[in-house]
Formats: structure tokens, C-alpha cells, sequence
């Protein structure tokens, strides 16, 4: 209700924006990058206003969430794609001038779509990153420099073109846009032998609040820790990440095994639970959870389990690590696919066996639906009640969905604040939450209203002091910044959940980098308001 009265407040202000000034903000900015940009390349066929033909088909290209595409949702005065490093420069040094309330895209993934809506602000722009895609890989040195809008897929395609034994830890989703997924960190199944994806990041170059162009060296290891987990928007705009290739075997196998309820599927989840975590590290045994058809009597509904899994090895060394560790789950050789590390990555996608791994240069989603989600953290095994209850809810809604996500290994071995990303040793298992729903259908709200409740039937089993969440599975329900956001109090809440003691930290980082807080949204990190920057100066201790 409350999302859609502001949805309503601000067509209104947009509304009367656009009658009045819409083309003179496009006409300002244009001015404005033509005066500070080389001539080299000309940006004027990057500038997409509702006027052009394909302003909707830019601006739906990578959005993910149809929920923040509907007609009443927000929508950018223009949106500029630029073709160039300066280009983005340029972009930032003029909005800055102008005052127009920028949006950066990069894979179009963000869960509220904060990259393409802004709910606080109108008018806004989007300055969208998706032109800018080089992924240029170096064998010998094991690194690669990756430009902010190339997917993931995309990166995984071209380390493969040039070895068969090197990969990347990052996302199973292959479309998103590795700009917005590694600032929050970025996980996916190889997560628990190397890490995150942020965790192996060596350098990069960003674009700060004054326009200029930084790499590791002249922005200083605050700023280079505060990137590499501490979302999206707050520091500036990634233009290059540089990361660290890690070696993968020829040989990698993949399955999945599907137990439902009647199949014992609660007990094996329990066992799940104490095992996942501990485990083999070559092993990543993630598990989806829906309703489905009961196979006895399909007047009924079953909750189904999804065993998903991907082990950096063949198939004999998986069933041994299996029987002595995780035999509940009675995996035999039969479920068992022994494949390539890519296609192992297109598997985990899932793409059909024998896609061709090119697909991935396509940068498709294969996801794109109306929904809402939030995450979870859990240290301590659910209790069998507790998991009944669980399904019990999961029966009463239309398309909901849950993954658990194992952690333990490397995830453990890194410090809570190497990166801002705090969710390490003593963690077992993340939750991501889902509720899906189809265009048409007019119960949106309800299905809000259940994972809502979801979420606080979940408080004694998950988490807590603070209740953790993933800041790249963004949820506006744990708070969100006011316009005039030097509310950092109040970003207190969802920054403890996000990054834990990191925040306090982000926030001083985001205050010397971006004072007047340019590169905002809602739920980025709040600079401190200069009034207490001057109570700091006379040795208030109350922020340090
Ligand atoms: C289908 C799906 C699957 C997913 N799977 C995984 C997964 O396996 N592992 C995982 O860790 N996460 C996963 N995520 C979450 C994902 O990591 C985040 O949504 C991430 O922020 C997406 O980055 P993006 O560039 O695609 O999104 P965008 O929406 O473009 O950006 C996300 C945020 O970062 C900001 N941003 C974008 N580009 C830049 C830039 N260049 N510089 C600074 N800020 C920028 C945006 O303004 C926005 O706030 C998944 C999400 C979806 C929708
Ligand atoms: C963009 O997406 C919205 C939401 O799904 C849809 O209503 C609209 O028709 C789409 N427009 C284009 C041009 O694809
Ligand atoms: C199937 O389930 C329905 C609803 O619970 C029940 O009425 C019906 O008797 C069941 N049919 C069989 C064959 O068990
Ligand atoms: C993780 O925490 C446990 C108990 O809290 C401790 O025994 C273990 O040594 C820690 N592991 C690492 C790698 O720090
Ligand atoms: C923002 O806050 C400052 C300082 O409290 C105040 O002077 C200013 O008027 C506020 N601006 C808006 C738009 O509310």
C-alpha cells in the first residue's frame, strides 16, 4: 500500500515535471556534455527521451523485475548510454552541475530496480552501462580487466575461449551486469573452495563524486575496501573491475536429486543443514524449494526439494565424498553428469543440456518475472517444527520459491571485515525468499503481504543482532534513505543488517568520498551530516 501511494505521489510530480521542463533538462545536459566531452566520439545517438521509439525497449532491456516496469512505476526523463569511459565521466560531471538525479546501470538485476526507478526523486535520468562491455582475459598473469556493463556470462565465455582450467567465482545467474554484482559482493558455486567474487578483485577503476577517474592506487585501500561489498551507487560509478582468475579442473560434475515431502524430504533437509556447510569444499550443494503436484494424487500439493549441485571433480571422487558424508541423500552415479567447468556453469544456469556455451555472449536472462524477494542467514539447524510451519506457508501461496545457499569453507576463512561483506564464519546457509506472479494478476499486494509474513515466522530460526541480509538481494521493506538523506540513524537499521560492524565504517568512507552525497538511492550508504562532522572535529567520540 505504502510503495503504491508513493508510486501515485511521484507520476503526479513527474507528471507536472514534464509538461513544464522535460526537454529543457535533456537540452541542459546535452549542452552540457557537449561542452565537456572530446569530440571523438559523438554521444548523440545515445540520448533515448520518451520521445525516441526506443525509449521503452532501452529502458525494459535489462530491467529484471517487471514489478518496477509497470505503466505507474517511476520512469527516467531520458536515458544515455554511453560508448566511452569519458562519456560516463562526462555524464557524472554534468549531472553533478546540473543537479539531475542520476540512476547507474549496469546488468539491470537490482531486486526494487534501483537502477532504473527511483521512487524519491523526479525527475531522474539513467545513465545505463550496457554498451560498455570489453572483457579482455590474460592467461599467463591469471587476471582480467572486465568493463562495468559485460554480464557475468560473458565473462565466464571468455576466460573459456582462452583456457579450459581457469574460472571465476561469481554469479550462477549469467546476465547479470558484473558492475552492480561484485560491489555487493557476488557469490555462486565455487564460493566455498575461492571466495566471492569481490573477494578476488584486484584493482579497479572508478569514477568519484568530482569527475575523475581512479584506480587502486590513487583511491586509497579505504575506498578499494569500500567497493568491493558495499553495494551499489554509494562511492562512485565502477567502470573496470580487475579480478583474479582461479584454476578449475577439466573435469567438473553436476546434479540435481528432487525429494518431496512423501520422499522424506524433511528429514534429508535436516541433514542438509549439519552437512552443506562442512563438507568437501570442492562441493556446492545448493537446494531450490517449491510447492509442485503431488506425483501420488495430483488434486494435492507436495513441497519439493532440488538437491543442485556442482563439484570441482569427476564423478567417482563426488560418490565417495558423498557415501561418507551425505548418503541420506542416496545419490547414485545415474544422477550424475560429468562435463566442462562452462558448461557446468550453464547447467547451474539452467540452460538445457548441450547449449552451445556462445549463448552466454548473448547476455540473455532467462529469469525476468514480477516479483518480491528477501534473504536470510542461518546459524544454527531449523528444527523439524520449524520446517513444517515453513511448509505450511509455502503451500498457501501461488508461486513462491526458496533457495538455501551453503557457506563454510573459504566463505570462513576470510575476517568479517576484509570487505564490507560480513556474512562469514558461523554462518551455515543463506535463504533467499521469492514470490513470483504472472502479468494480470491483480493480487501483487498479496503476495507481498506473504512474504512479508514469511519473513517474521522466519525470526526465531534465522539470524539475529542484527538480523542479517544480503545487500544484492535488496529488500526497501528493512528501510530506506528520505530524500534529504542525511538520515544515517536511521540507515543504522538496514546498515547493521547488510554489513554488520562494516557500516560505521562505510559511512566515514562515503563521507570524505561523496560529502554531498551524489551517488545516492534509496538505501545507499549515508554521508554523516556536516553538523556532526563538526561535533567529530571537536572530538565527539559518538560516531568512531
Ligand atoms: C535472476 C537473478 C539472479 C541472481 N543471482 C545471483 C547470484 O547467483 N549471486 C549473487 O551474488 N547475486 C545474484 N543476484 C543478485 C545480484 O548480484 C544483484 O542484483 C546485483 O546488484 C546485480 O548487478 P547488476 O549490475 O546486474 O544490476 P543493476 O540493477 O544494474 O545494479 C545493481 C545496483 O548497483 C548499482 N550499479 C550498477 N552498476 C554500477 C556501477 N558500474 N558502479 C556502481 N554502482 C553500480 C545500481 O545503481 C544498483 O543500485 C541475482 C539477481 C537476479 C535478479
Ligand atoms: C516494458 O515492460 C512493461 C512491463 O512488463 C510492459 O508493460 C511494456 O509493454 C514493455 N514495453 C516494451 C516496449 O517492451
Ligand atoms: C486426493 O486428494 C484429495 C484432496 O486431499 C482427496 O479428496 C482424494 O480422495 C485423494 N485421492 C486419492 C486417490 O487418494
Ligand atoms: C570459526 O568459528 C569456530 C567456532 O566459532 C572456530 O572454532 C573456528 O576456528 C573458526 N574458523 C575459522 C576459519 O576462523
Ligand atoms: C536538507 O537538509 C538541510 C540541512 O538540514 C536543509 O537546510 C535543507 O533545506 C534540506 N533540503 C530539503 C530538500 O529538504
Amino acid at each position: 500500500m505504502v510503495l503504491q501511494c508513493s508510486h501515485l505521489a511521484i507520476l503526479v510530480l513527474l507528471l507536472s515535471v514534464s509538461l513544464t521542463a522535460s526537454s529543457s533538462i535533456e537540452e541542459n545536459f546535452v549542452q552540457c556534455l557537449s561542452f565537456h566531452s572530446d569530440k571523438a566520439v559523438p554521444f548523440y545517438q545515445s540520448i533515448y527521451t520518451p520521445k525516441t521509439a526506443s525509449y521503452n525497449n532501452i529502458l525494459n532491456s535489462t530491467a529484471q523485475n517487471l514489478r518496477l516496469l509497470v505503466p505507474s512505476a517511476p520512469k527516467p526523463e531520458f536515458i544515455f548510454t554511453p560508448l566511452t569511459d569519458s562519456h560516463v565521466q562526462v555524464a557524472v560531471i554534468c549531472s553533478k552541475k546540473l543537479g539531475i538525479h542520476m540512476r547507474v546501470r549496469s546488468g539491470g538485476h537490482d531486486y526494487e530496480g534501483l537502477s532504473y526507478v527511483s521512487e524519491i526523486e523526479a525527475p531522474f535520468i539513467i545513465i545505463d552501462l550496457a554498451k560498455l562491455r570489453a572483457v579482455d582475459i590474460d592467461i599467463e598473469d591469471k587476471t582480467g580487466w572486465i568493463q562495468a556493463g559485460a554480464t557475468i556470462g560473458e565473462v565466464y565465455y571468455k576466460i573459456y575461449e582462452k583456457s579450459r582450467v581457469h574460472g571465476f567465482p561469481a554469479g550462477l545467474c549469467t546476465s547479470l551486469g558484473i558492475g552492480g554484482h561484485i560491489t555487493g559482493g557476488a557469490y555462486g558455486s565455487m564460493m566455498r573452495k575461492y571466495g566471492l567474487g569481490a573477494d578476488n578483485v584486484l584493482d579497479a577503476r572508478i569514477i568519484d563524486a568530482n569527475g575523475n577517474i581512479l584506480d587502486r592506487e590513487t583511491m586509497g585501500e579505504d575506498l578499494f575496501w569500500a567497493i568491493r561489498g558495499g553495494g551499489g551507487t554509494s562511492f562512485g560509478i565502477i567502470l573496470w573491475w580487475k579480478i583474479k582468475l582461479v584454476p578449475v579442473p577439466e573435469t567438473v560434475t553436476v546434479f540435481t536429486v528432487t525429494k518431496s515431502l512423501e520422499q522424506g524430504a524433511t528429514k534429508i533437509l535436516q541433514r542438509w543443514q549439519k552437512v552443506a556447510p562442512y563438507i568437501d569444499n570442492d562441493l556446492f550443494i545448493r537446494v531450490i524449494i517449491q510447492p509442485a503436484t503431488s506425483a501420488a494424487n495430483k488434486t494435492e500439493r507436495t513441497i519439493i526439494t532440488s538437491y543442485n549441485a556442482q563439484f570441482l571433480g569427476g564423478v567417482d571422487k563426488l560418490l565417495q565424498v558423498m557415501k561418507e558424508s551425505f548418503p541420506e541423500l542416496g545419490l547414485t552415479r545415474k544422477d550424475c553428469l560429468e562435463t566442462s567447468w562452462i558448461k557446468s556453469v550453464l547447467y547451474i544456469a539452467g540452460y538445457p543440456n548441450d547449449t552451445p556455451p556462445k549463448i552466454l555472449l548473448e547476455g540473455k536472462s532467462t529469469f525476468k518475472n514480477y516479483f518480491k524477494a528477501k534473504s536470510d542467514f542461518v546459524r544454527e539447524p531449523i528444527s523439524e517444527t520449524g520446517l513444517q510451519g515453513l511448509w505450511q506457508r509455502l503451500l498457501e501461496e501461488d508461486s513462491p520459491l526458496m533457495i538455501w545457499n551453503p557457506y563454510g569453507g573459504m566463505m570462513s576463512k576470510f575476517s568479517e571485515s576484509d570487505i564490507p561483506f560480513p556474512h562469514r564464519n558461523g554462518t551455515l546457509y543463506k535463504i533467499q525468499y521469492l514470490s513470483l506472479w504472472q502479468e494480470g494478476d491483480k493480487n501483487a499486494a498479496k503476495h507481498v503481504d506473504w512474504i512479508r509474513k514469511l519473513y517474521n515466522y522466519m525470526t526465531p530460526y534465522v539470524s539475529k543482532f542484527p538480523r542479517e541480509a544480503y545487500v544484492n538481494y535488496r529488500d526497501l521493506d528493512l528501510g530506506v534513505n528520505k530524500k534529504n538523506s542525511t538520515s544515517y540513524i536511521e540507515a543504522n537499521a538496514w546498515g547493521n543488517m547488510y554489513f554488520k560492524d562494516n557500516f560505521n565504517r562505510l559511512v566515514k568512507i562515503k563521507t570524505k568520498v561523496d560529502p554531498e552525497n551524489l551517488f545516492r538511492h534509496e538505501q545507499s550508504i549515508p554521508p554523516l551530516p556536516l553538523s556532526t562532522m563538526r561535533l567529530k572535529d571537536n572530538k565527539c567520540k559518538t560516531w568512531e
